[in-house]
């Protein structure tokens, strides 16, 4: 049994990379996982302010719901994060999440595997291309964690893009083998 975090990051009210996570989410329950879901549209989220009293302390100073998930992620074994690819990288939004997690620098973490869902209106794979390289500056900072894989929706636009091709399927899949 593994914990896991996921962190959508769509603002649309209805999210193709939000319906994929939900997916990815039912394929690790149905495994026996324990997930948790983070749903960025509804955190109040401040930018980090660069003070590195964190990397002190381990906390930050910034008082918003930032700090109602630091324990969870810490104490998890996976996380999943997701993004509609914004000029070919990852939203502003999950940026902001990641820089707001930098008192885990200091900790000691579980979390061993980080993944990528992202979905984009251009067809070509390689979109994907500057959000890989997004998460694995992020991965890169911890030791010993590793970026898992990506699930990408091409050709997708807004949450009815979807209807009609195998994604929700194949990111149930995607969720039963991690
Ligand atoms: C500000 C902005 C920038 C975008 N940049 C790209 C891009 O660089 N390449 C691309 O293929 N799609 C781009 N898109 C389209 C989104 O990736 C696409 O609509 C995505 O599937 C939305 O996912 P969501 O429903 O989960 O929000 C952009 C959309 C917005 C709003």
């Amino acid at each position: 049994m593994k914990n896991v975090v996921i962190v959508s990051s769509s603002l649309h009210a209805i999210s193709s990379s939000k319906l994929i996570c939900e997916k990815i989410k039912e394929g690790l329950e149905d495994n026996g996982n324990q997930v948790k879901f983070v749903d960025l549209k509804d955190v109040d989220l401040k930018f980090c302010i660069g003070c590195l009293a964190c990397q002190k302390t381990g906390k930050c100073v910034i008082n918003d719901d930032v700090k109602n998930y630091l324990d969870d992620i810490s104490n998890s074994d996976v996380l999943i994060f997701a993004s509609p690819i914004y000029y070919y990288s990852i939203t502003g939004q999950l940026k902001t999440f990641l820089d707001r997690l930098n008192p885990l620098y200091i900790r000691e973490n579980k979390f061993k595997k980080i993944y990528l869902v992202a979905t984009c209106a251009d067809t070509d794979e390689n979109a994907i291309n500057g959000s890989v390289e997004a998460i694995q500056g992020f991965v890169n900072c911890f030791d010993g964690v590793e970026f898992g894989g990506y699930f990408l929706g091409t050709g997708i636009e807004q949450a009815t893009d979807l209807d009609g091709t195998n994604y929700l399927e194949n990111a149930y899949l995607f969720g039963k083998n991690i």
